[in-house]
């Protein structure tokens, strides 16, 4: 690392590189910065600060908006706290979160697509059998039977995947933010049969907004939009062996699929909820109206990682 004595002592040997105008001003930063020893540090610090003076430029910020917006920064940092994060709320509702997950959990190879983990994923989800029911209240919802094979890449049936599972429940509410459920319920964990199959039972989920007390939901207000995601369901598929899949399957709902807050609906993770008015449901007798959904999942080979939860 040059001292600053060095720095001071070269710079009389050549003309001072000092600020003439708005582009001498990114050049002067990128140089500043060109000896990073980390070639990837390097490469991501030009890049954002190149894009970010471009971004200055073209909004023409004033002395007073640019004040404004380092506020919101802060604002962000202030609302973030051990069970709730306002910044990653924020990367979601403009989009970074779901493009960084799409650039990197796309379709290749024939892979299912990933979404985001979201903020509500908690340890120790229950361990159940094929086939059990993820619901521990009598709380009122429409019943929905879950059902599909896990496969690799190359067609073959992944026997004993995990299928872990966690959703909101009929009235939009994750069992820690709702007194009234159990806890851990509508959350499982399954393993594949030696078929590759996996099936259970639940209810149909309902969508939610996410928080809207801190500063995105102003934002929110400001660009009038809503702040609800679609009804979905969280699942991450694993095998020893395989790239591990963290995604979200969502019901066919099609003006709340489009308006996703975090633009966080793939087109091949909508599934199919088909709606049965009469009959017997495959698990036994269940009252009419109940819901069957079929899912197949497509891990490609990797290495099988878990998440952190973000949340207790
Ligand atoms: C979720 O899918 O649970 C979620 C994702 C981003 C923000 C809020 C919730
Ligand atoms: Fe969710």
């Amino acid at each position: 690392m040059d001292t600053y004595l060095e720095h001071e002592q070269r710079s009389l040997d050549r003309p001072l590189s000092l600020i003439d105008d708005e582009q001498s001003v990114t050049h002067i930063v990128e140089a500043a910065m060109a000896k990073t020893s980390d070639p990837r540090l390097r490469f991501v610090m030009g890049a954002l600060v190149r894009h970010l003076h471009a971004f200055l430029r073209e909004a023409h910020l004033t002395d007073a908006e640019f004040e404004f917006a380092l506020e919101f920064v802060a604002r962000l940092g202030q609302a973030t706290h051990a069970t709730h994060n306002e910044v990653v709320l924020a990367a979601d509702v403009l989009g970074l979160s779901t493009l960084v997950t799409v650039m990197n959990n796309g379709t290749r190879h024939g892979r299912t697509p990933g979404a985001l983990l979201g903020p509500f994923y908690r340890a120790n989800a229950p361990r159940y059998a094929c086939g059990d029911c993820v619901v521990q209240d009598n709380a009122p919802g429409l019943p929905l039977f879950v059902s599909g094979t896990v496969r690799a890449t190359d067609g073959t049936p992944l026997p004993g995947a995990l299928v872990e599972v966690w959703q909101a429940s009929p009235v939009g509410l994750y069992d820690n933010q709702d007194p009234n459920q159990p806890d851990r319920n509508l959350r499982g964990c399954f393993h594949a049969d030696e078929g590759g199959h996996y099936h259970f039972r639940s209810v149909r989920p309902a969508g939610y907004p996410v928080p809207t007390d801190g500063p995105v939901g102003t934002l929110l207000a400001a660009q009038r939009r809503h702040p609800y995601r679609p009804a979905h369901i969280h699942f991450i598929v694993a095998a020893p062996g395989y790239r591990t899949l963290v995604t979200q399957v969502f019901a066919d709902e099609p003006a709340q699929l489009e308006s996703d807050v975090t633009f966080g609906v793939h087109r091949q993770l909508v599934g199919q909820l088909q709606r049965h008015d009469h009959g017997h449901s495959p698990w036994g007798n269940v009252p009419v109206p109940f819901f069957t959904l079929g899912f197949d999942f497509t891990l490609e080979p990797g290495e099988q990682t878990f998440p952190k939860p973000p949340i207790d």
